[in-house]
């Protein structure tokens, strides 16, 4: 009698069931890529499939994207990259508040939870806006942000900056040394929020370990997988991934450090810090729950404020007759005049050099016919789609800003509409930025403080970068102080 071996008929039926599985994949695949497309489908980005995930998470997206619009002759347009319902861009402001207004549509958690794992659980962040722990720790984390408690967290950052003003630009003001206002800026920011939100002295070393490990785990975990997923399925072979993980867990211990510390204050601030909110309102949230909170709050707080300064700065020091008229007007007794001055030119960096450059994205849940301007024809985008609006293309968008690349304050003397409508630095909608009031009044601060002081010269442009945020990377400033 032959012996039936049935281990080897099933890994058999195994092996021809993946074959068949992956054979189906394929070929829808290539079906959906060449079906014809409807009369108002937006266009396709002529490259291949690799290629435009690549330079999706390139540093060069932002401009990508700007390049696109001008080379396909439309604001909307899809990605040739096979997600579920697609992958589409719509760069006109208009188009992309219609899309963050629409209550049917939400963050597309598949692409955001790569976070979960950097920060050790599911946040503000990544949460669906149905969730109801989102809209718990939403409403909980609004009292931090009262009018009282800008004005005491602000007070913070303003001692903070006299603090960096007199360690720092002092010692070099009026020498031939120089700095990077990228690197700075962000330091002082990460202290006073800290400080302020979360009642914890961080130190330089905090910041360093902070930085370099946030960097590390993001460059793997939410992009290098990204664009490749098995290398997460063979991660057990891959250095980069252990390494990633393990800047995951210091990045997480540096939360629980910092909850720890605050536990065992024994002088705790009778104010509404984010920290009593985290601990005391969401006390039902895990330990693990609590400190993902807190380091989505420190990581989307500090470098978007930290580097829109840095940003002003350099754009300041590039146009230094716009530095002297901010200047002129600092130092005279009109406050309000100045603080109107002061405005502008922070929008208008905010503009033409938004932190955020890729701004939001999001899942639809319902087809969206938009008329797009460019191409002058309706375009449809259907429901189940994931949507970039990238801050880039609305805040550079020539129809609506002239000299669109251009660093022009005096361009909101008296703005249009559909320039104010157009300016979308903190997003809008359910998922817009909770602590712009805090960002706002800090880089009000910040800047009205040093710029009164001194004037900054321009050594060595470097060059604009984005990773995450869009700022300038390399740039040497020399520091003089403003005589009286
Ligand atoms: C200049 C500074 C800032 C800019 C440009 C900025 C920009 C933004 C934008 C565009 C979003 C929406 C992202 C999306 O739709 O996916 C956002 C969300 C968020 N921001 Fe900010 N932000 C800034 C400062 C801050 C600060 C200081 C904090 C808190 C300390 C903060 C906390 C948050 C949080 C928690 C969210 C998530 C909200 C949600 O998902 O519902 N941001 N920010």
């Amino acid at each position: 009698m032959v012996d039936f071996d049935y281990a080897a008929a099933l890994s058999d039926n195994i092996a021809t069931l993946i074959l068949l599985l992956l054979a189906l994949v394929a070929g829808w695949v290539v079906f959906t890529l060449n079906k014809p497309p409807a009369k108002d489908a937006p266009v396709k980005v002529p490259i291949g499939i690799i290629e435009s995930m690549n330079r999706l998470v390139a540093s060069e997206a932002p401009w990508w994207h700007l390049q696109l619009r001008e080379s396909l002759g439309s604001s909307i347009f899809q990605h040739n990259i096979p997600a579920p319902g697609g992958m589409y861009v719509i760069c006109s402001a208009k188009d992309q508040r219609e899309v963050l207004l629409d209550t049917t549509s939400d963050k597309p958690l598949h692409l955001y939870s790569s976070f979960d794992s950097i920060v050790g659980h599911k946040h503000i962040f990544t949460r669906s806006t149905t969730d109801p722990l989102l809209k718990e720790a939403k409403k909980s984390i609004v009292h931090a942000f009262s009018s009282s408690e800008i004005k005491r967290m602000n007070a913070i950052c303003t001692k903070c900056i006299k603090e960096w003003e007199a360690d720092f630009l002092e010692k070099i003001a009026d020498t031939d040394a120089t700095f990077d206002p990228s690197i700075e800026l962000p330091k002082v920011v990460f202290k006073s929020i800290v400080e302020a939100a979360f009642e914890y002295e961080a130190t330089p070393e905090d910041f360093e370990l902070f930085t370099s490990n946030f960097d590390i785990a993001v460059r793997e975990i939410a992009f290098r997988q990204a664009v490749n997923p098995l290398r997460k399925l063979f991660s057990f072979m891959i250095p980069k991934v252990w390494e990633a993980r393990k800047c995951c867990s210091v990045m997480q211990n540096f939360a629980k450090k910092v909850l720890e510390a605050y536990r065992n204050n024994p002088n705790k601030s009778e104010c509404n810090t984010l920290i009593k909110i985290v601990e005391t309102k969401l006390n039902h949230f895990s330990e693990q729950h609590k400190t993902a909170e807190l380091l989505s709050l420190i990581v989307a707080g500090f470098d978007s404020t930290g580097y829109t300064l840095a940003n002003t700065l350099v754009l300041l020091a590039k146009h230094p007759e716009e530095m002297k008229r901010l200047q002129q007007s600092l130092l005279q007794d009109d406050p309000a005049q100045s603080n109107d001055h002061l405005k502008r030119v922070i929008t208008e960096s905010q503009r033409v050099i938004p932190v955020g450059a890729m701004g939001s994205v999001r899942l639809i849940n319902r087809d969206f016919i938009l008329f797009d301007e460019l191409s002058n024809r309706k375009v449809k985008v259907p429901k189940g789609a994931a949507v970039f609006l990238p801050q880039i293309t609305s805040h550079r968008d020539e129809m609506v800003f002239k000299d669109a690349e251009q660093f022009k304050p005096d361009r909101w003397e008296n703005p249009t509409k559909e320039m104010v409508q157009s300016f979308i630095p903190f997003a809008v909608g359910k998922r817009t930025c909770p602590g712009q009031s805090l960002a706002n009044a800090e880089l009000f601060s910040v800047l009205s403080s040093i710029l009164s002081k001194y004037e900054f010269e321009l050594v060595a442009e470097g060059k604009l970068d984005f990773f995450m945020t869009m700022k300038y990377v390399d740039t040497k400033l020399r520091v003089k102080r403003v005589k009286a």
